[in-house]
């Protein structure tokens, strides 16, 4: 897609991080919104500051996990806009927790957002994207989408899913000469909400002595390499370029080099520094 003017973009996760703004640098470019999360509080905040652009913009409370609301939300952005040229679906959250002591409930929950809301949102728009003529998806995905890391085994599972799903999808579409592409979106660490809002499972203060506050506290500190405005900046060029994925902030890009150099050994590297990060003080 060379240009956002006057393209209508559906947002997942938009009170918030990415979303937001993703949304406010759509709105700067020209890009009408149809913005959904399940804050709704937040994303009134996002649509005034994407409406200051003079672009029309729409709101849906949506749990991107109700296979329903999904597919409603896609016909009512059509109703709504005429038309919808762009979904992102960027609805995420974070869970904490070894694989030892997930429980069934926790992979169902973290699966129902961050894997099921992507295909819930790439199969409820793809028909209206094809109807647009020029179409575009953007899933997110994440780093933790390229290499495993210890106590994430639930997210990873989620965004290396959405890896499969949106690289198979790309091919697909690329094969048929289809006017819709889709660009997997990898972010290393941005300063969002993400730690501070996700789940620590309580078995995490046994494990390391932290309490479940310092966690997040020390997650929330880990990912701020890049701002959630050039993270932001970084997926729309991928989409101009109809990139296949696109690796957001130097973690993501070095992190991912290094995992392709040296294979399944990359595993060693983190285990050594989860056990030297896992020593100091917990603050
Ligand atoms: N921040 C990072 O370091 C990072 C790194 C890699 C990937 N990601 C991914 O980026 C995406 C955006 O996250 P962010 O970092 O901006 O986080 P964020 O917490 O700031 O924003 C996520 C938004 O998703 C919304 N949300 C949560 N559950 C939802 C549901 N069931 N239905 C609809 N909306 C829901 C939240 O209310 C929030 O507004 C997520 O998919 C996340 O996994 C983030």
């Amino acid at each position: 897609m060379k240009s956002f003017k006057d393209k209508v973009a559906a947002i997942t996760g938009a009170a918030s991080g990415m979303g937001r703004t993703l949304a406010v640098e759509l709105a700067r470019r020209g890009c009408h919104l149809a913005l959904s999360d399940v804050n709704e509080t937040e994303l009134v905040r996002t649509a005034e500051l994407a409406s200051q652009h003079g672009v029309r913009v729409t709101l849906r409370k949506l749990d991107v996990a109700d296979r329903a609301a999904v597919f409603a939300w896609a016909d009512e952005v059509v109703r709504d806009h005429g038309r919808v040229n762009l979904v992102f679906n960027n609805a995420g959250v974070a869970l904490t927790v070894p694989v030892e002591h997930a429980k069934i409930s926790d992979f169902e929950w973290i699966m129902g957002i961050n894997f099921w809301g992507v295909v819930h949102g790439t199969q409820a728009f793809l028909p209206h994207l094809r109807a647009s003529g020029d179409g575009h998806i953007v899933n997110t995905s994440s780093l933790f989408g390229l290499m495993a890391i210890p106590t994430q085994g639930t997210y990873n599972a989620t965004k290396f899913a959405v890896r499969g799903f949106t690289e198979a999808l790309r091919m697909e579409l690329e094969m048929e000469g289809a006017c819709v592409s889709a660009t997997c979106v990898h972010p290393g660490g941005i300063a969002t909400n993400i730690a501070m809002a996700g789940k620590v499972d309580p078995a995490m203060e046994k494990l390391t002595g932290a309490t479940i506050e310092q966690h997040k506290r020390r997650a929330n500190k880990m990912i701020s390499t890049t701002t959630a405005e050039s993270a932001a900046l970084q997926i729309l060029t991928a989409v101009e370029r109809n990139a296949r994925r696109v690796l957001v902030g130097p973690d993501a890009k070095f992190l991912d080099k290094l995992v392709r150099l040296l294979g399944s050994t990359y595993q060693a590297l983190v285990i050594r520094q989860m056990r030297k990060l896992n020593s100091r003080k917990p603050r």
